[in-house]
């Protein structure tokens, strides 16, 4: 085709961007197409011929850009406008029940609308003038990932809205099961790992820095919320839906309006039993309070709206086979016997292991190996053995024998009186080193990032390192791992400057980091904070670590014991340059915090308000009363005031629990 001038073309791209995106939404929103393929391809080409010869006329928001190819070197993090919270959860009637009370006790008398729970993630789409300019997860539901290059290759997410509008809604992505079939038989065919369930399947191709392979992945999308009815003086959640759904998202149709219990039992009865016929995964049933100056009336807590819930399925259980027992060694020696399973696939994901916890466990279900057992698995609950079908048994079943030897060292085991575990107690154990290497790196201790625990136990099997020390004299044994596979000068590199930063984390991390019986990341935290400095600590009697609030006689004598007999590896330690103070009180500079303001509300689980605030004030941040323009963060506990609703109102980033952990444990 030939155009006179370039306002022709420019017409034409337009002409031609509406005809797909109206094509496309009639076949994939309202799955009623109304062209056929080929004219559909006979537009799309001559679409593509024009954005290639003008490419000035080549606009973000064309459909085909939907066919990806946009890579990314990382994801961008993005502050959500509004936190994206998460929904409580509720497992039976009589906790429906309780829900459905509640709203009614406080004065109100509530309509519900009832959805399904989809198994996927979700997302924030964001548009300007009717065009979507961003998708972002939901992350930790403050920050969250700008996944728009991917977003845009989602058939069913118009890239333009029917109105010109700005503004931000709320949906689930997600993989069909059909889909995910044929992944797997391509995968298997190219000897890739099949992906485990749907909703690993979404969150794995949403994550991908090249949009062509998320084009190709066929991912779906239901929208199901509106975060700012009020802007377009929405009454209801239905409303509200239908809104969406007439600008041109994907509404699920099955969602339904309800007067009152009865109705959401039956809704929830009859999705039970359809459940499996449907194309897609469902985890639950979402109830939601229809009135919205209702849900505004009934608000939130920290982490979840209070007109709303999530109903979830009753836990899967499945039968497989009890093929062995094998025992594995942790850190402090204790042994834990593990079922190995016929692999079996519960609520999506392939279990092939189970703890057992202990030989008082496994005697009391009476499990011989060979058995035929029930396996439950409740979302991302870890899989539990629940119990042995003793109908089943052939008689080749073999009892099981508890172990007295060490897998690892074959030293002969220990068991405390009154206690139910046995203990390898032989300090030079390669299996004990090797997890108490990956302990002290793990996160909430020193944080070496990059040494994850496969690299741990093959450094230790290559003889690299033995113990916590030979981490700070690896350096020196550079150029030999470099000789091994895997371990590029780039990636040793960064390993090795993770390690030498560790040198200055403050006390805390470390006290946790070594492994003492009974301190955790708090006891840690609370003895490094009375103590400022390890000498101070190691100096201490039973009786002074005694009375200190929150520390019991068993962990003081715990504390005790190790310094009286660790005393050279700390001085070791010393010498490496290992930091042995609590930083806490020390200005540090720290770019989440210094120079900003902060506003505290509700409560934070683990941690008073004034450590937080002496937290933020060593790093050189303000904590002030009320929230105002000038507020940078608002933290939010549990039962926040009134700050938490002005924090919304004027748009202030917002932290939960979560998230000032996150910051925290970073600084
Ligand atoms: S509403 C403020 N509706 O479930 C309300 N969530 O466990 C926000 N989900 O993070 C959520 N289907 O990813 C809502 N029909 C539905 C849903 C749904 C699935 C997911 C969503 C949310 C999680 C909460």
């Amino acid at each position: 085709m030939n155009y006179g001038n370039k306002e022709e073309v420019k017409a034409r791209v337009n002409e031609l961007t509406e005809i797909l995106n109206e094509a496309n939404y009639n076949y994939y929103v309202l799955d009623n197409p109304t062209i056929t393929d080929q004219e559909y391809d006979k537009y799309y080409r001559e679409l593509v011929n024009l954005e290639d010869a003008y490419p000035e006329f080549s606009y973000d928001n064309s459909p085909t850009k939907r066919v990806g190819g946009e890579v990314i070197d990382k994801f961008n993090k993005i502050v959500h406008e509004r936190p994206m919270l998460s929904l409580a959860n509720v497992f039976n009637e009589d906790e429906i029940r309780d829900f459905d009370s509640k709203i009614k006790n406080a004065g109100f008398k509530p309509e519900y609308v009832c959805e399904y729970k989809i198994d996927g993630l979700s997302v924030a789409l964001i548009y300007e003038k009717g065009k979507l300019v961003r998708g972002v997860t939901r992350g930790d539901g403050v920050t969250g990932e700008d996944i728009t290059h991917n977003v845009k290759t989602i058939k069913v997410i118009p890239l333009t809205l029917k109105e010109p509008i700005d503004i931000e809604v709320r949906g689930e992505i997600f993989m069909n099961k059909k889909t995910l079939e044929k992944l797997n038989e391509q995968r298997a065919k190219e000897g890739l790992p099949l992906l485990q369930n749907v909703r690993n399947a979404a969150a794995g191709s949403i994550r991908q820095l090249d949009s062509s392979v998320t084009a190709k992945r066929e991912l779906d999308n239901f929208i199901y919320y509106l975060p700012d009815p009020d802007k377009f003086n929405i009454k209801t959640h239905m409303e509200a839906l239908e809104f969406m759904k007439s600008l041109g998202f994907k509404v699920n149709p099955a969602n339904r309006l309800v007067s009152d219990i009865d109705g959401i039992l039956k809704f929830i009865e009859d999705i039970t039993e359809k459940r499996n016929k449907l194309p897609y995964e469902i985890d639950g049933v979402v109830i939601k309070v229809n009135d919205i100056k209702m849900q505004e009336e009934l608000g939130y807590t920290a982490k979840y709206p209070k007109w709303a819930t999530a109903y979830k399925f009753p836990a899967e259980e499945v039968l497989t086979k009890l093929k062995d027992i094998i025992f594995t060694v942790g850190r402090t020696g204790r042994i834990t016997p593990n079922a190995v399973l016929e692999p079996v696939i519960v609520m999506g994901s392939t279990i092939r292991r189970a703890t057992l916890h202990n030989e008082e466990y496994v005697l009391a279900k009476n499990l011989k190996i060979g058995d035929i057992v029930s396996i439950r698995k409740a979302g991302d609950v870890i899989p539990e053995v629940v119990e042995a079908k003793f109908e089943r048994r052939t008689g080749e079943e073999k009892n099981f024998v508890m172990i007295h030897e060490c897998p690892m060292c074959h030293s002969p085991l220990h068991k405390f009186p009154d206690q139910v575990d046995y203990y390898c107690m032989n300090p030079n154990c390669p299996k004990r080193n090797i997890e108490s290497i990956i302990h002290f790196v793990s996160r909430d201790a020193m944080n070496i990032e990059g040494l994850g625990d496969e690299i741990v136990e093959e450094l230790y099997n290559l003889g690299f390192i033995r113990n916590i020390l030979d981490l700070y004299y690896l350096e020196n044994k550079k150029q030999a791992i470099m000789e091994f596979d895997g371990y590029g000068e780039r990636s040793v590199n960064k390993i090795l400057d993770n390690i030498e930063k560790s040198k200055n984390n403050s006390l805390e991390r470390l006290l946790f980091g070594l492994g003492i019986k009974e301190i955790g990341t708090k006891t840690a935290k609370l003895l490094a904070s009375t103590y400022h400095n390890m000498d101070a600590l190691m100096n201490a009697t039973v009786e002074d670590l005694e009375s200190i609030r929150d520390i019991g006689s068993v962990t003081a004598r715990s504390i005790f014991e190790y310094f009286k007999t660790h005393k050279e590896l700390i001085e070791e330690l010393k010498k490496i340059g290992i930091n042995m103070d609590y930083l806490g009180v020390i200005k540090g500079v720290s770019e989440n915090i210094t120079g900003k303001r902060f506003v505290i509300t509700g409560t934070i689980s683990d941690m008073g308000r004034k450590e937080i605030k002496d937290i933020i004030e060593s790093y050189g941040g303000k904590v002030s009363e009320s929230v105002s323009k000038n507020t940078n963060v608002v933290i939010v506990g549990e039962n926040p005031g009134s700050k938490y609703n002005d924090a919304l109102n004027l748009n202030i980033p917002i932290w939960n629990e979560e998230k000032l952990h996150d910051v925290l444990n970073n600084l």
